[in-house]
């Protein structure tokens, strides 16, 4: 990073920590409005020199770490669907779509996450999420543990 981009960087900070102090706003770190944010679709975002991964499903935005746990994807660059589950039911399979379930699939290897949790479909991979809320139309992000 270079002396004026890290100069940007704190200047985006600064401005943000004064917004929020102007709002009354303290949990979260404001990423923009709800409807800046495209339906059934993700893209990064940068937050102070940090991206993050955001989706906005319907009424709902998920927001994640945008790289893939398996070897580092970018995952934004990834595909979006319902989750779509398979079950045996009087031994037909049935298959069924997940419309409140969206889940990420990993450009490189096709590997899902699941938005809302994070977990993979393999076992023992999971995809780091953050809270995010929606206030006054603006999408809050609070980067602990969700
Ligand atoms: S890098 Fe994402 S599944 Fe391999």
């Amino acid at each position: 990073m270079s002396a004026v981009e890290g100069r940007a960087v704190r200047q985006d900070g600064q401005r943000r920590e004064r917004r929020i102090r102007e709002t009354g706003r303290s949990r979260g770190i404001d990423i923009g409005a709800f409807e800046e944010f495209e339906d059934r679709a993700m893209r990064s975002v940068d937050i102070g020199g940090m991206e993050i991964g955001v989706c906005r499903w319907g009424d709902e935005i998920f927001v994640f770490r945008p790289t893939c746990p398996h070897e580092g994807a970018p995952l934004c660059s990834g595909f979006l669907q319902k989750r779509l589950s398979a079950t045996l039911v009087d031994e037909e399979p049935t298959l069924e779509v997940g419309e409140d379930s969206p889940v990420v699939l990993c450009p490189w290897h096709r590997w899902e996450f699941d938005l809302r949790s994070g977990e993979a479909a393999w076992p023992g991979f999971k995809m780091r999420t953050y809270r995010a809320t929606v206030e006054d139309g603006r999408v809050l992000v609070t980067m602990g543990r969700k």
